[in-house]
């Protein structure tokens, strides 16, 4: 059969792109992603990146041809903090680490989970008076790195090390910055903020390291640590010290950000949507007057969940997915050579108009059960699909509808940021400056 040429992307090749590229490199993928329609490709010398949009051959390449594919090279600038860590690694070591992992995300574990993100959703209220002004973003990281932490590895960073969250912040930022970094001059304010980016590393590093050789000695807890600690393979190895440092760090890396991204961007929207917010309100009072405020697993908001879906949908956190094919791999009429970097964007699905039509409107009523179930295989992925998808997809989705359902109970978020907030995509998409809000405390309104 013959193949098609894959349609070359109109930036490709101009100097101004490839500066836009060195610039921000996340924030030119996600550009070219959403420029590329079904597919398309952009070539610069040895790089080749394939842009898919195309929820079918999305499937093929994330699930059907999964094993065509590794983690696409940029990913890799991710393991000076995460080491080789889930997140990043690819072959005989992702399989192992992901099997030993897999069993703190069951089903099981993610219920008991509930009550730890319900009591860190309560204190975050109790430590905001009424008519505070928060910023937003760097509360919901400090939300939700305590749950992580306390979930995962029953301890809270926070109290173990003075700074972890505002450490992990700033390896990140520093990591963020890594591709950019090689094509800019030597100026000292970057050789700072290099020497800031590697001590965060170090002390993150510190902290978690002291966590693991405490629990050595310690006995062992219900807890994805002590799993990993005990752990074994079939062939009865177990994990080092700094393979167990290389997960723990993934683990805060992975499930702290993303899901505070979501809700910051939620919160903005909800606040922007006041029939949204009454709906949250309506919820959580009925559930009250009903008795049903059990976090032991019973736990159910099917319309913060909806609010929640559809926020991620607008704002998905990860929102690049990136492979790099292994081999010739063909995709519909087109063929992805070996080599080639393929960059599927869930910003870009999402905002698919035969999928989500009138796709910038933020409307929960999409994600009813019904209408959840008519959207096509791959046309929502906020989590990814297939062998390499997110681990912790049922955890965001668990600790989510928990913090959106017990602020609705207590709290209002006022949004007075001034104008329009637009996305800075890095790692995750954040917003593109501090967006803050006003508190005010439903209980003390009534
Ligand atoms: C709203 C929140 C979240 C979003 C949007 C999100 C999204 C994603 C995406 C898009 C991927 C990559 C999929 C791929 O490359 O195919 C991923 C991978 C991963 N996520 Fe999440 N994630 C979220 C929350 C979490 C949480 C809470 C945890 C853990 C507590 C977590 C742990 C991981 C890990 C370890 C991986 C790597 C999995 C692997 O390659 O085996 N994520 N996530």
């Amino acid at each position: 059969m013959k193949h098609r040429r894959i349609p070359t992307l109109g930036a490709s090749r101009s100097l101004s792109s490839l500066f836009e590229a060195f610039k921000n490199p996340s924030a030119f993928l996600l550009k070219l992603s959403c420029a590329a329609g079904d597919i398309g490709e952009f070539k610069a010398g040895p790089v080749h990146i394939v842009c898919v949009n195309r929820p079918e051959w999305v499937q093929a390449i994330l699930v059907e041809q999964a094993s065509a594919f590794r983690k696409m090279p940029a990913v890799k600038t991710l393991s000076v903090f995460t080491g080789d860590g889930l997140l990043v690694s690819d072959g005989a070591t992702w399989v192992k680490h992901r099997r030993l992992a897999a069993p703190a995300f069951h089903r099981q574990r993610i219920l008991a989970y509930q009550a730890v993100a319900a009591q860190a959703a309560r204190e975050a209220i109790a430590s905001w008076q009424d008519g505070q002004v928060i910023d937003l973003e760097r509360e919901m990281k400090r939300l939700t790195l305590t749950i992580v932490g306390r979930a995962l590895f029953t301890r809270d960073m926070n109290e173990i090390a003075e700074g972890f969250s505002r450490d992990v912040d700033r390896a990140l930022d520093y990591v963020n910055n890594l591709s950019g970094r090689v094509t800019l001059p030597v100026v000292r304010a970057i050789a700072q903020r290099e020497r800031e980016g590697l001590a965060a590393i170090a002390r993150v590093d510190a902290a978690v390291r002291g966590l693991i050789q405490a629990r050595r000695a310690q006995p062992a807890q219900a807890d994805f640590l002590s799993m990993l600690l005990a752990a074994q393979t079939e062939d009865g190895e177990s994990l080092s010290d700094d393979e167990v440092r290389d997960e723990v760090i993934t683990m805060f890396v992975a499930g702290h950000e993303t899901v505070a991204t979501v809700l910051t961007w939620l919160f903005y929207l909800v606040a922007r949507h006041p029939e949204v917010q009454a709906g949250l309100e309506r919820e959580a009072r009925e559930a009250c007057i009903a008795g049903d405020t059990q976090t032991d697993g019973s736990f159910h908001r099917p319309y913060a969940l909806r609010v929640y879906k559809e926020a991620m949908r607008l704002y998905p956190g990860g929102f690049t997915i990136g492979r790099q094919a292994i081999q010739d791999v063909p995709v519909g009429d087109y063929v992805v050579p070996a080599g080639a970097w393929v960059m599927i964007s869930p910003y870009s699905m999402h905002r698919n108009p035969a999928i989500f039509p009138e796709p910038e409107r933020f409307d929960p009523e999409r994600f009813t059960p019904e209408n959840e179930r008519a959207l096509p295989r791959a046309g929502y992925i906020p989590f990814g699909i297939g062998p390499r998808a997110c681990i912790g997809g049922q955890f965001a989705l668990m600790e989510g509808q928990i913090i959106v359902s017990t602020f609705a109970e207590h709290v209002r978020l006022i949004n007075i940021t001034p104008g329009e907030v637009g996305i800075s995509p890095l790692v995750t998409l954040r917003p593109s400056r501090r967006i803050e809000m006003r508190v005010e405390r439903i209980a003390d309104k009534r």
